[in-house]
């Protein structure tokens, strides 16, 4: 037992933390108080703030013994920083606390489920890890861990499951007011299964049974579900390793799938009706969801991916982003996501255009920036159809970020090979988005450092990171052949809603 390791991370993230200024960060996405992120946790409502916690490495900017950072808001936008929240320092969980998830106790205590990792030598010489499922509890800023933990080790396990990956158990409350959570699990096939877990206090947990298992089609282990009913849908979202790729649908290495279905609760039977990305760019993981008390379903997601950790700007003292939050819903059997309406309080200096006839390099006064939102809706001009649509964002001299339309094939293609990054890694991806009514809308939302964008009204999403200097701030637009184009364009001041209350 190491009883320094939290204080020790809370007294380095509060004395070097301040050396990042604002300017150093993007303006409305979380990044870790100092060093390393990765996959959201516990993002969740509690005593009326939301909170999310991350998996963090305060000490370098590249991923370590994880520890759990912290944050709060209110609006999805404004962060407020907490001192960590879990650091490795007991026997089980020695080389980290994983990821997982919290929930608000009756009592009012905060609970957090997460994955403690050891490692242990095995017989014949091989250093193994060991993960089981902890919980810790806590009032919103301080936690203690379950004297009891772990509350799921390998006797939890089903016949045949990994007690090696055994990873990010994701809890909720069901309207009876037992607690259930999904969690990760390998199965004798090699690939992932998603496991369901039931309990009344959130420390006596009873295996369920399975909800649903790759069987080796939609890649390999199924790291960090979610688990959650939709529009009359049943959801089940999983992010899986060693994909295989499927036409544009699914690339290669770490992605995410949504798995939409019906599910009977009391036989736990999840019936597949459909199968998708969840967002279709280069940079986006481990998706996490909650609840709001207004009815809403939040998602929010790693703003990275593995595969593309040396696409980043070497001197910044910290490394990872949180996409933006975004509401989820199903339409016509498919999942729809759009960022949280309360960006829409921030938005100012608009800039709008009707019926801009393009053909060729335009670029249109007022449209510019790298902290905006920005929608473009183009059709055909003429009878003929375009033969590609392109546009230029973060763009200066030296710089652009390309998003580039074929209607002859539907294809968006991103690409950020010229977004300030010289590594060897993925800077582009194709993605199908069949045109509504023969339009395309494309709404991108651009902070300092990443670009999400929100084709057709949420119908699918793509996300990249770019480093692009903050100076490249031009924006053109050009086609072969002509387009009918109309432009909205707001930039995102989050001072704004204060000044306006004033
Ligand atoms: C996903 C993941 C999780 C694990 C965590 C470790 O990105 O591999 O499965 O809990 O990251 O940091």
């Amino acid at each position: 037992m190491n009883h320094e390791a939290l204080p020790k991370a809370r007294a380095f993230e509060a004395q070097y933390g301040p050396f990042i200024t604002d300017a150093q960060r993007p303006v409305f996405h979380l990044t870790p108080t100092i060093g390393w992120m990765n996959d959201p946790n516990g993002f969740s409502c509690y005593r009326g703030e939301y909170h999310l916690f991350y998996q963090y490495h305060p000490y370098s900017t590249d991923w370590g013994p994880m520890h759990w950072g912290h944050a709060k808001t209110r609006d999805f936008l404004h962060w407020q920083r907490l001192p960590a929240a879990l650091a490795p320092d007991q026997e089980y969980d020695k080389d980290g606390c994983f990821s997982g998830s919290a929930v608000e106790m009756p009592d009012g205590r905060q609970l957090l489920v997460y994955t403690g990792v050891h490692k242990r030598l095995t017989e014949d010489g091989r250093m193994t890890e060991i993960q089981t499922q902890c919980v810790a509890f806590g009032d919103g800023v301080n936690y203690e861990k379950w004297p009891g933990n772990p509350v799921l080790d390998a006797a939890s396990l089903p016949a045949g499951g990994s007690t090696v990956d055994f990873r990010d158990p994701k809890v909720w409350r069901e309207p009876d007011g037992t607690l259930r959570l999904v969690v990760g699990n390998r199965t004798a096939d090699g690939s992932g299964a998603i496991l369901l877990y039931r309990s009344e206090d959130g420390v006596h947990w009873t295996l369920v049974g399975p909800v649903d298992a790759s069987r080796n089609q939609y890649g390999r282990m199924w790291e960090c579900p979610d688990f959650f009913p939709l529009d009359g849908k049943q959801i089940l979202f999983v992010s899986p390793q060693e994909m295989s790729p499927i036409g544009l649908e699914f690339h290669a290495g770490n992605g995410t799938v949504c798995l939409i279905g019906s599910y009977d609760a009391a036989a736990n039977r999840f019936t597949r009706e459909k199968v998708q990305a969840i967002d279709y760019g280069i940079d986006f993981y481990a998706p996490q969801t909650l609840a709001a008390p207004d009815g809403r379903r939040i998602m929010i997601g790693w703003m990275q991916n593995w595969n593309t950790l040396s696409c980043r700007e070497n001197n910044q003292r910290w490394f990872g982003q949180m996409s933006l939050p975004r509401e989820l819903s199903v339409r016509g059997g498919r999942l729809f996501q759009n960022p949280v309406r309360e960006l829409e309080q921030y938005r100012c200096r608009p800039v709008t255009y009707q019926n801009v006839l393009v053909c060729g390099e335009t670029t249109l006064a007022g449209v510019e920036g790298r902290t905006i939102d920005l929608t473009v809706e183009i059709r055909p001009a003429a009878a003929d159809l375009y033969r590609c649509f392109r546009l230029q964002i973060a763009k200066d001299g030296t710089y652009l970020t390309t998003i580039r339309y074929r209607p002859d094939t539907s294809v968006l293609k991103i690409d950020r090979t010229h977004s300030g990054s010289n590594a060897d890694v993925v800077h582009s991806r194709s993605l199908l988005v069949p045109p509504r009514d023969g339009r395309l809308k494309l709404r991108l939302i651009l902070d300092r450092y990443s670009v999400e964008i929100f084709a057709n009204d949420g119908e699918t999403a793509a996300t990249m990171a770019i480093f692009t200097r903050q100076e490249a701030t031009a924006i053109s637009f050009d086609a072969e052949g002509s387009v009918l184009m109309n432009v909205e364009k707001y930039d995102i001041d989050l001072n704004r809603k204060e000044d306006s209350d004033v």
